[in-house]
């Protein structure tokens, strides 16, 4: 861009630029527009289409607590279904885990991540704050100086905001970790040889709870957005397509996979959408580098057998929004580091769990029959013991959020 160019483009001044409108980006966009910290969101797509995502929805209690603070918290207060146990099976032997009796009294919540998205967008259109969609071909600037700023285009027409910090709200495919020089970043992967064909119904739930199934013929869970709305997931190898699978396939299946009494008594109905999705297990420890801070998606990714992906990325969003009020009420700098040493302890432990989760309800193809007798060994062991029961609860529920100082 010529200096020429540069100067004609209109520049706009914000404290927080955050890149990404999902849940992370407007989740820290609303608790720092209430804190008054000014910020603006750019965010890649339409809002239509980021409402057109299908997500998990288990909500931890921090989780829902930072979502009524950043005011978005009423519509899951009066749709959103509590649940204080959830349940597994292990070839149809079917068992509840009491939540709230294993983890001190803790219990999720029931609500779509869609519908997450929904209320922050409708808050933050409210607030007047400023979300740029269909922002194309955003580039974050002199990240590792006092005066980084981001240009993007808008309508075809060229924009830079300069700001004091960037906060990476965009994703596993965004373009904020891709920012920070490759020989700085330190990743860890693991991919997992299957995935999840999932399924989307207007069919009342099998259970008023989860049901996580182990069977020999694979993972299923079964899951609900409401007690009219159905979500249910099988188990397929990562070779699998779409196109091998119909409605009547995939009903059929679920029931070989769930406790008889369950399948007995399932209600079958069209899908309203169905897809698979790999799992994976990803952690990018440079969760900070110059004023860039990583939230979210676009630092890890968890397989959704534990239902930590939000909830984890609204713990990196507690702990950003906390250390930006630290920051800007109070010249606290100091405590910048502690965004990276606070998050990577929790996201490692959520990894663990849901790795551990992943490893403990799936068929792996390459298992001989010892491991097969060894899962069911775990499965009685953590299931019918009191330190097992407790050990599953309280990730489940959400471990504590390390304080600031
Ligand atoms: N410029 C602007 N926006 C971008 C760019 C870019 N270069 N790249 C990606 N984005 C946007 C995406 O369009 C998306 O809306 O960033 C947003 C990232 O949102 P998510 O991928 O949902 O990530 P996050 O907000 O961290 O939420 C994590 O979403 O994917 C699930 O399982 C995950 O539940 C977890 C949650
Ligand atoms: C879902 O409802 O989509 C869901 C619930 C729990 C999980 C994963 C997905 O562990």
């Amino acid at each position: 861009m010529t200096k020429a160019q540069a100067n004609s483009q209109a520049t706009i001044k914000t404290q927080v630029a955050i890149i990404g409108a999902g849940p992370s980006g407007l989740l820290l966009g609303q608790l720092l527009t209430k804190a008054g910290i000014d910020n603006i969101i750019l965010e890649r797509k339409s809002g239509d289409y980021v409402l057109s995502r299908i997500r998990a929805g288990v909500l931890e209690q921090g989780t829902a607590d930072l979502i009524r603070e950043a005011g978005a918290g009423v519509r899951m207060d009066k749709e959103g279904i509590i649940h204080k146990g959830t349940d597994f099976s292990f070839q149809g032997e079917h068992h509840h885990l009491d939540l709230e009796k294993y983890s001190g009294g803790k219990h999720v919540i029931v609500y779509g991540q869609t519908e997450v998205t929904r209320d922050l967008m409708d808050e933050r259109k409210k607030s007047g704050a400023s979300t740029i969609y269909e922002a194309d071909h955003v580039k974050l600037h002199d990240v590792d100086s006092e005066s980084p700023y981001v240009t993007y285009h808008h309508n075809d027409e060229p924009f830079r905001i300069n700001c004091d910090y960037i906060a990476g709200c965009d994703g596993f495919h965004g373009v904020t970790r891709k920012s920070i020089p490759q020989d700085k970043l330190v990743e860890y992967e693991k991919v997992y040889p299957f995935g999840w064909l999932g399924l989307m119904s207007d069919t009342p739930p099998v259970h008023d709870e989860l049901v996580y199934c182990a069977h020999e013929r694979g993972f299923a869970l079964c899951s609900m957005r409401s007690e009219t709305r159905s979500r249910y997931y099988l188990q397929v190898p990562d070779t699998d397509t779409i196109d091998n699978w119909n409605e009547e396939k995939f009903w059929d299946e679920l029931k070989r996979r769930i406790p008889p009494e369950m399948a007995e008594r399932l209600v079958t109905g069209p899908a309203l959408e169905m897809s698979i999705a790999p799992l994976r297990s990803y952690v990018c420890e440079t969760m900070q580098y110059g004023k860039i801070f990583l939230l979210g998606d676009a630092a890890h990714i968890v397989p959704p057998t534990g239902a930590k992906g939000l909830n984890l990325a609204a713990s990196d969003v507690e702990t950003a929004f906390r250390l930006f009020v630290k920051i800007y009420n109070e010249g606290r700098t100091d405590l910048i580091p502690r965004y990276q040493e606070i998050c990577l302890a929790r996201v490692w432990k959520a990894v663990r769990f849901s790795w551990w989760m992943t490893m403990f309800l799936h068929r792996f193809e390459s298992a001989g029959r010892f491991d097969f007798r060894v899962q069911q060994a775990e499965f009685d062991y953590f299931i019918h013991s009191e330190a097992g029961n407790t050990t599953i609860a309280e990730n489940y529920v959400g471990l504590p959020l390390e304080e600031l100082e």
